[in-house]
Formats: structure tokens, C-alpha cells, sequence
């Protein structure tokens, strides 16, 4: 057993906050435990609760897609929410909740370590960005050492508000060359050893 399946286990007995009471199961996330890619999302659905598992509904089956344009799937991004387990009526998580989840999401960022955290929800992109709106950062890259952090809109938001499909299939596109350009950065921990590429090599950043 790894740490993170240790940690899949507390989290589907934990009673840390309220929302264990009203919880069928917990969904602690899925995917590879070294994945490149993290999405986080804000908290289980009605479909996710009955599963364990994340993003299995309708935002779901979109995010899948997306992956899917992109030459990508499930099977090789690591998928978590803010929250790991569905706030009654699907309300917003409290941010008494979120604090109480928060440790989880903490470890799990630093055993996957993954390069790009795509953020799908308020909540997710709240930790990065304090007081920034969706509308004027989505799709923006934006460097934190070794790791890059992208907001993006909800996938149930772009099923509500068809205008957003194309919004958030053109932040999709950007991945590959994300990851590619990521790929040709000197990491942190080789300091000034290395001389750094010539800044307007880096769009994105
Ligand atoms: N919406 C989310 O934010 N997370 C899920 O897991 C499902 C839907
Ligand atoms: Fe524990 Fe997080 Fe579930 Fe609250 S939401 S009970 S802190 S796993």
C-alpha cells in the first residue's frame, strides 16, 4: 500500500467536518500517482457520491472529452476535489470544510507532484489566485517553482452557459504546449547552475 491508497482509506472513514454525516461514500480522487497533469474540482456530485469515484456525471463525460482533444485520458491525469466528500444539495463547501479537507489535498500535491495543477473550481483556484475572477485569468498559465497552475472554468459551468464550451476548449488546447514548454525550463533546485533560455522563448510565462 503507498501512502496516497493509505490516505484514500482515512479519508473514506473521515469525520473531520459535517459533510461526513450526509455522505454516502467519500471520493478521495483517482489517477497515477506520478501523473503530470492534477485537476481539481470544487466537491462530489449526487453521481460522484454514489461511485466514490471523481467527476463520473455529466461534467464528468465533458471533461473526458476534453482530455480526449487533447490526446489525453482519464488514465493519465490525476483527478481530486477541494472537498472529498458532497456537501448536502450540492451547496458550496463552508470554508470551515475546506480547512478541515485542506491536508488532504496538501499531501496529495506533494506526493504526486505533478507539473501543471489545472484548477476547475472557485475554491481550487482560490489557493493560488486570492481575490482574482475566472473571467480575466482563465487559460493564463502561471509559474510557482517547479509547478505551473492553470484556472480554467468548470466543466458544469460551460454545460450551463454554452458560451463557455469554446472558452474552455481553447484554455484545453494550451496544455500540450504548456507541458512542452515546461519541459525546456530549468527546475528550481538547479538554481543558477544552469543559464536560464532567453525569457521571450517562455510565452507562457
Ligand atoms: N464537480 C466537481 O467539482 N467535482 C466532481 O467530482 C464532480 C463534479
Ligand atoms: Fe473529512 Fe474532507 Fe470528508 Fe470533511 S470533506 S469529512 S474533512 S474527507
Amino acid at each position: 500500500m503507498s501512502e496516497l491508497t493509505d490516505m484514500y482509506a482515512q479519508i473514506r472513514v473521515c469525520t473531520k467536518c459535517d459533510l461526513s454525516q450526509s455522505r454516502t461514500n467519500a471520493v478521495p480522487g483517482e489517477g497515477p500517482e506520478h501523473a503530470e497533469i492534477m485537476f481539481i474540482g470544487e466537491a462530489p456530485g449526487f453521481h460522484e457520491d454514489r461511485q466514490g469515484r471523481p467527476f463520473v456525471g455529466a461534467a464528468g463525460q465533458f471533461l473526458d472529452d476534453l482530455l480526449n482533444m487533447i490526446g489525453m485520458d482519464r488514465g493519465r491525469v490525476y483527478i481530486t476535489n477541494v472537498v472529498k466528500c458532497r456537501p448536502p444539495q450540492n451547496r458550496e463547501p463552508r470554508p470551515d470544510e475546506i480547512e478541515a479537507c485542506r491536508p488532504y489535498l496538501d499531501r496529495q500535491i506533494e506526493l504526486i507532484q505533478p507539473k501543471v495543477i489545472i484548477t476547475i473550481s472557485r475554491f481550487a483556484m482560490a489557493r493560488w489566485f486570492p481575490n482574482k475572477k475566472i473571467s480575466d485569468i482563465h487559460g493564463k498559465p502561471k509559474r510557482f517553482d517547479n509547478l505551473v497552475v492553470l484556472p480554467m472554468y468548470h466543466p458544469a459551468a460551460a454545460l450551463h452557459q454554452p458560451g463557455l464550451k469554446a472558452v474552455l476548449e481553447a484554455d484545453f488546447k494550451r496544455v500540450p504546449q504548456i507541458l512542452k514548454e515546461m519541459a525546456q525550463l530549468p527546475s528550481a533546485e538547479d538554481g543558477e547552475a544552469k543559464p536560464k533560455p532567453p525569457t521571450e522563448q517562455l510565452s507562457m510565462f
